[in-house]
């Protein structure tokens, strides 16, 4: 997830005011940050690594000639963040300047057909095709709109992009496919295209909305919007009813659920990893004796999850080891023929650095699966896959683990397709599965929010909950805790059910609630058993179980419902939303800030 900006202005002072445009969608990202302008039919660019505020000092952003900019501030997946995979990124020429939001699927194709026909690359980035592919097609003879329409064609994957052509210091062209992209407009004075209406809030709350398959040329004429068979679409101007601070939340109330909201996007992205991407990582796991997850608080509970998938999918045996116990329980046993998978969001978590560093010590191999490209993790690693949930501002992960599921399951189909556990069809089959989650995520955030939200009315004054599932759905429901512990306050334990009358279940008492991750799966009758042992005693129970499972709900005092994916796979994996929505939900009602939950800090960098 990056921020992209452009503007027109007839008031000059462009550089400014795409600077503050940048600085209000740095919460989109701030590996890197660039502009570029036109002026006297040149490209000016400045662009460097850093947040907006560092790279502002050291090369003034605000000190570029013109009436036309394009912005971006970035937040990696192709490439580190250097000042060479900054955007914007040029043609061969530097007559054409592009800003990129999204991922671009084909890029090495694309890239490749490109140099064999003497286009140089500079960088690593995706992008980079872009303002080439647009070069190829006015050297071809197309006019601009054709141009850029023809090259929008040839993208797979998502993209938000705004386009600086030195020979039409007038104009911006933009188009989108699954990335934002908003436009501003103000009189004849101002016309904004950005990634997120905050960047242009201060100066107009007129907003024309680009949808997916659209291109449109801006100027301070007018916006034409085009679709992908080169027909006019009129879209009318809205006037929205938003402060700054609502707007930079999308219109929600706290980041937090904003990031459940976008779980949908995050997964879709994560599962478009590249395939070689997956082979080197299950190569090193198929080629080793020991695999070991090692990660600290959710990114934990994702590797617990890894380690049921690498179980059931591809039969191979791992173990999960908290990142501040590694190297007391490992001393003895890591050495060239482990591997360590280490989990971390934020890829600079202090604890997991350490487990990796560790074994790396001891002659381990270290996978890293991480949402930060070029995090401290990720440099140690000898190979990661990178999430893409963008930037998480929430303390309490919520996309980011549902990615790390994301990831983790692909790593497990691979793997079992490598050691031939499983066929290409039955491969194939599994990854449609995947494919599925996004919808029935989006279904449940329609669905169930409504009723999470109300089932709060019956548990706010609670002051103890039992989190209970079996198999995968135990680390599920330890997120779940976890969840309500650290925004609402309320003291959770997620626990293997089977376990739980070996203990826990003495802390049951009248009106005690119980939470039970309950899917149709293999341990749904067993899972009955469980609820019946804590109803007897009083507990109340709250089940998250699939839409059509009467017997769980005529047992239980409170339903969230999940549609029913009879033959999925992985249909544990989306049973966490409506805890995150509950945890979310529940501290609202106590007049609590989720987003930042005291004594916590979104990346903790202290052992
Ligand atoms: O960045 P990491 O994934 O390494 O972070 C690990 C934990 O600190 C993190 O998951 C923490 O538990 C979150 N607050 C959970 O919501």
């Amino acid at each position: 997830m990056c921020g992209i900006v452009g503007v027109i202005t007839a008031e000059g002072g462009v550089g400014e005011v795409l600077s503050k445009a940048l600085k209000r969608l740095e919460y989109r990202g701030y590996d890197s940050v660039g502009v570029a302008t036109v002026n006297e039919n040149r490209i000016y660019i400045k662009k460097d690594k850093g947040k907006i505020d560092e790279v502002n000092e050291r090369l003034d952003l605000t000190d570029v000639p013109g009436l036309i900019g394009i912005g971006h501030t970035r937040w990696a997946t192709h490439g580190i963040p250097s000042k060479i995979n900054s955007h914007p990124h040029c043609d061969c020429e530097n007559r054409i300047a592009v800003v990129h939001n999204g991922i671009i699927e084909n890029y090495s194709g694309l890239k490749e057909r490109l140099t064999r026909n003497g286009h140089k690359f500079v960088s690593e980035t995706d992008t980079e095709v872009v303002p080439h592919l647009i070069e190829e097609k006015l050297n071809n003879g197309l006019n601009t709109f054709t141009a850029i329409l023809e090259t929008v064609k040839e993208l797979k994957g998502s993209y938000a992009i705004a386009v600086l052509i030195a020979d039409y210091p007038d104009r911006i062209y933009v188009a989108r496919n699954e990335s934002p992209l908003v436009i501003g407009v103000k009189d004849k004075s101002y016309v904004f295209c950005a990634s997120d209406i905050p960047a242009f809030l201060p100066i107009t709350n007129q907003v024309i909305f680009l949808y997916d398959g659209e291109v449109a040329e801006l100027s301070l004429n007018g916006v034409a919007i085009r679709n992908l068979n080169g027909e006019i679409i009129n879209r009318e101007i809205l006037e929205m009813d938003l402060t700054p601070e609502m707007a930079k939340k999308g219109g929600f109330p706290h980041f937090m659920l904003k990031e459940i909201f976008e779980q949908p996007k995050a997964l879709k992205n994560t599962l478009r990893i590249d395939e070689g991407r997956l082979i080197e990582v299950c190569k090193i796991l198929n080629e080793c004796d020991r695999i070991i997850f090692t990660s600290a608080g959710t990114s934990f509970y994702a590797g617990l999850c890894g380690k049921y998938f690498l179980a059931n999918l591809s039969r191979t045996r791992s173990e999960a080891v908290i990142s501040s116990e590694f190297d007391e329980v490992m001393k003895n046993i890591i050495d060239e023929r482990t591997t360590v998978v280490a989990i971390s969001q934020s890829g600079e978590t202090s604890d997991t650095i350490s487990a990796a560093k560790y074994a790396k010590r001891l002659g381990a191999k270290i996978i890293s699966i991480s949402n930060t490209v070029g995090s401290s993790l990720t440099r140690l690693a000898d190979a990661t896959i990178y999430t893409q949930a963008g930037p998480e501002i929430g303390v309490a992960a919520t996309k980011t683990f549902l990615v790390q599921l994301g990831a983790l399951s692909l790593i497990s189909c691979k793997l079992a397709e490598f050691k031939a556990v499983i066929n290409r069809d039955e491969y194939k089959k599994l990854l449609n599965d995947l494919n599925s989650l996004p919808e029935i995520i989006q279904l449940i955030l329609d669905k169930t929010e409504r009723e999470v939200k109300a089932s709060t009315e019956a548990y706010h004054n609670s002051i103890s909950f039992l989190y209970l599932g079996r198999g995968i759905n135990s680390a599920v429901a330890m997120e779940g805790a976890l969840k309500l512990k650290e925004i609402a306050y309320i003291h959770a334990e997620g626990y293997a059910a089977g376990e739980s009358k070996h203990g826990p279940i003495a802390l049951i008492n009248q009106g005690f609630p119980v939470v039970f991750v309950a899917p149709i799966d293999s341990t749904h009758n067993k899972i009955i058993g469980n609820i019946m042992e804590m109803k007897a005693r009083g507990a109340r129970i709250i089940s998250v179980i699939e839409e059509e499972d009467k017997e769980i709900q005529l047992i239980s005092d409170t339903v969230f419902r999940i549609p029913k994916a009879t033959d999925n796979f992985f249909k544990q994996i989306v049973y966490i939303v409506p805890l995150q929505l509950f945890a979310y939900y529940m501290a609202v009602r106590k007049g609590l800030d989720p987003d930042k939950p005291r004594n916590l800090a979104k990346a903790v960098t202290v052992a």
